[in-house]
């Protein structure tokens, strides 16, 4: 039996519609939602990734505030200009793409970040107060994940769930949110043993290590939910080059219950979940001003 194909593209589709109406019902109100994206260096994938999410805020209609430095930015500089996006009411939420360059010390550019403002919840507060289940910005992957599991099973109490991958950005914090359902949750990393045996005793797979292929089909449990985060460009025999996830999906199809495929998965909810992480932070900015409107 083959399993219920995930559409990712299509769940983001209807987001980015809700979320452009309420942009629309803010605007007249008068408060425009800004996000401020901030891109140093000229890696080609962060200027792919920059690119779409700029012209998606576009979209939407939210404000968008673009700051392109060169490598040799320094630390100080970075944190000059975050400080600055911090204080200025027209931003509502900051991005700085990672990776940044070798020598910028990223984790004091992140928490640089106003935490009201930290739109990809990376800084120590959203991460805290995360784990400790109070109101926080969660990280936009795995709350994209978890929209696209909840399409299919909306109650999780008692699911067994596997998470492959501790990142910050991703692994850890895609855990907490398991958690936060009432999953039983394990996370598997690169020194964890027989990780066969805990796929195939898994109701939910979340596959997030960057490595194309390696959670093999006969790793599923019958009627799994596989989440495959994976974003691979491989290079066929005839030199055909295609985006492949971390699941062998060929395979594994013929398993799951519900799988989402690459490209056309997670990677359309990511962007969404930020537009719609901006939008929040705008109302809550109005809200914390005691301008309600
Ligand atoms: N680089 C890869 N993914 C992300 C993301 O979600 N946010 C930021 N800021 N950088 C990234």
């Amino acid at each position: 039996m083959s399993a219920t194909i995930i559409d990712g593209r299509a769940a983001a589709g209807r987001l980015r519609q809700r979320i452009a109406a309420r942009t629309a019902e803010l605007t007249k109100e008068g408060l425009i939602p800004g996000l401020a994206v901030v891109l140093v260096g000229d890696d080609p994938a962060s200027q792919i990734y920059v690119g779409s999410k700029t012209r998606q805020a576009q979209e939407v209609g939210i404000h968008h505030f673009d700051h392109r430095l060169p490598a040799t930015t320094t630390t100080a500089q970075l944190v000059g200009l975050v400080k600055q996006l911090n204080e200025s009411p027209e931003v509502h939420g900051i991005l700085v793409q990672l990776p940044l360059p070798a020598g910028i010390n990223s984790p004091q550019v992140l928490s640089t970040i106003d935490p009201a403002k930290d739109v990809d919840g990376f800084h120590a507060c959203n991460v805290g107060r995360l784990s400790l289940g109070e109101e926080a910005i969660v990280p936009c992957t795995p709350q994209g994940c978890m929209m696209l599991i909840k399409e299919v099973q909306p109650d999780l109490a008692g699911q067994r769930a596997l998470v492959i991958g501790r990142s910050n950005i991703v692994g850890k914090p895609m855990a907490q949110l398991l958690l936060r359902n009432d999953c039983t949750v394990t996370i598997a990393h690169s020194r964890t043993r027989d990780l066969p045996a805990l796929c195939q005793e898994s109701d939910i797979v979340v596959a997030a290590i960057g490595r194309p292929k390696a959670i093999a089909g006969d790793w599923i449990r019958p009627g799994a939910i596989v989440i495959d985060v994976g974003i691979n460009r491989v290079t066929d025999d005839n030199g055909t080059s295609r985006l492949v996830g971390d699941v062998d999906f060929a395979n594994a199809v013929n398993r799951a219950g519900a799988i989402t495929p690459v490209p056309g998965g997670v990677g359309p909810m990511t962007i969404a979940c930020l537009l719609m992480n901006t939008v929040h932070a705008a109302i809550r900015a109005r809200l914390r001003s005691g301008n309600t409107v």
